[in-house]
């Protein structure tokens, strides 16, 4: 389809959303800025959003939370390891439940400043379960969307649960809300704030209420953690199933990092070839294909809007484009290539014996 001829010429016309009934739960769609329709409140909230996000946090903080969570990925992966080889095993390792991890970990310490994995957070592990039960019944197909004469009757369960998990989400998240109301009133001066912050003391036009404050912190996750993970866990499955590629990767890392240190953000830099491996399984793979379902705001004259006649102009779009772009895009490419770069370098692959050279996941 002609891509960028949709977002060039029409963008406007195709920036609002259309919601799945599954999230019309606990009114998640109505404070919601990756579902929510496109108008004035959409605004405010990806104004906070984009700018909390891409600009706010002093750029070393950044770097050092994303340097803390790959680190702490990596330790986990090789404890897990260790582990699986103390009980005799080969010693496979769940790869994509430990990138959803760090993706998830990372998340929380940028928009809450919580460490929600440690092993002191109690409510941390309980929201990790309950977002991740959301997420599942978010990825189920709902019989109701297409046919909305069975909304009521919910034949699949999936709304059931969905108001049970969300509801146990939404429970956790507002008491993080709560307890930095609290800290707010307290006289201290924060150096550090985060998107909770930004949300909490936004006072310009339009206003955010508490629910909604629980939606966005509660989407950060949502739109994060599994597109994140996922698009590393191919990265590396594209690369260890090319063996010609994985020869190629490394001697450019030989090149570029030649002693042995940790890596950081700015190795990507002088690494064309692994940005290359990224991109293609951006390609490859891309996280939400379709995007997220947009509504025409065009009342009439649909025909002629998709005028592809001759064009050839297909561009990947894995993070989307125009107005309802991807909030996260470079949080997004920094994790993604310094996750997949820090388990490349530091850990040894191979695949598991019971894996055909051609592995599918
Ligand atoms: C590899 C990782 C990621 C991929 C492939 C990805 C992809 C996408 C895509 C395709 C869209 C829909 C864009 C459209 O409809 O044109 C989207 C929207 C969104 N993403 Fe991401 N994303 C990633 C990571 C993140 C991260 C890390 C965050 C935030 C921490 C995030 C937050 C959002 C939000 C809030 C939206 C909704 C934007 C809106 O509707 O205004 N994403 N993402």
């Amino acid at each position: 389809m002609a891509a960028s001829k949709l977002f060039k010429n029409h963008d406007h016309d195709f920036c609002d959303r259309k919601y799945p009934v599954d999230l019309t739960t606990h009114d998640y769609c109505l404070g919601s800025l990756a579902f929510g329709r496109y108008g004035e409140s959409w605004r405010m909230l990806h104004r906070i959003c984009s700018k909390e996000l891409l600009v706010n946090r002093p750029t070393n903080e950044t770097t050092r939370l994303r340097r803390k969570c790959t680190d702490d990925m990596i330790r986990y992966i090789e404890e897990d390891a260790a582990a699986a080889h103390g009980r005799g095993e080969e010693g496979k390792v769940n790869l994509a439940h430990f990138f959803f991890l760090m993706s998830f970990n990372l998340v929380g310490n940028l928009v809450l400043s919580r460490d929600l994995l440690s092993s002191q957070s109690k409510e941390g592990k309980e929201f990790f379960d309950a977002m991740k039960e959301v997420m599942v019944c978010a990825g189920k197909s709902n019989l109701s969307d297409f046919l909305p004469v069975l909304k009521w009757l919910d034949p699949q369960g999936i709304k059931r649960n969905m108001v049970r998990e969300m509801g146990r989400a939404m429970k956790i998240v507002s008491s993080f809300v709560e307890e930095r109301i609290d800290e707010l009133k307290l006289p201290k001066d924060k150096t550090n704030k985060d998107l909770l912050d930004a949300l909490l003391e936004h006072t310009g036009e339009g206003t955010i209420s508490n629910q909604n404050v629980i939606i966005i912190i509660m989407e950060m996750f949502f739109a994060s953690s599994e597109t994140t993970s996922s698009t590393i866990k191919w990265a590396m499955a594209e690369l260890l199933r090319n063996p010609e590629s994985m020869t190629k990767a490394k001697e450019e890392l030989d090149l570029v990092i030649r002693v042995d240190r940790r890596v950081e953000d700015s190795d990507m830099d002088n690494l064309p070839y692994l940005q290359a491996e990224i991109k293609e399984t951006l390609r490859l793979h891309p996280a939400l294909p379709l995007l997220i379902p947009r509504n025409s705001m065009l009342r009439d004259q649909l025909f002629g809007v998709f005028d592809t006649q001759g064009d050839t102009d297909f561009e990947l779009i894995p993070f989307g484009s125009g107005r309802r772009i991807c909030v996260g895009i470079s949080l997004a490419h920094k994790v993604v290539h310094l996750a997949w770069l820090a388990c490349y370098i530091t850990l040894t692959w191979s695949l598991g014996t019971t894996c055909a050279p051609k592995l599918s996941i």
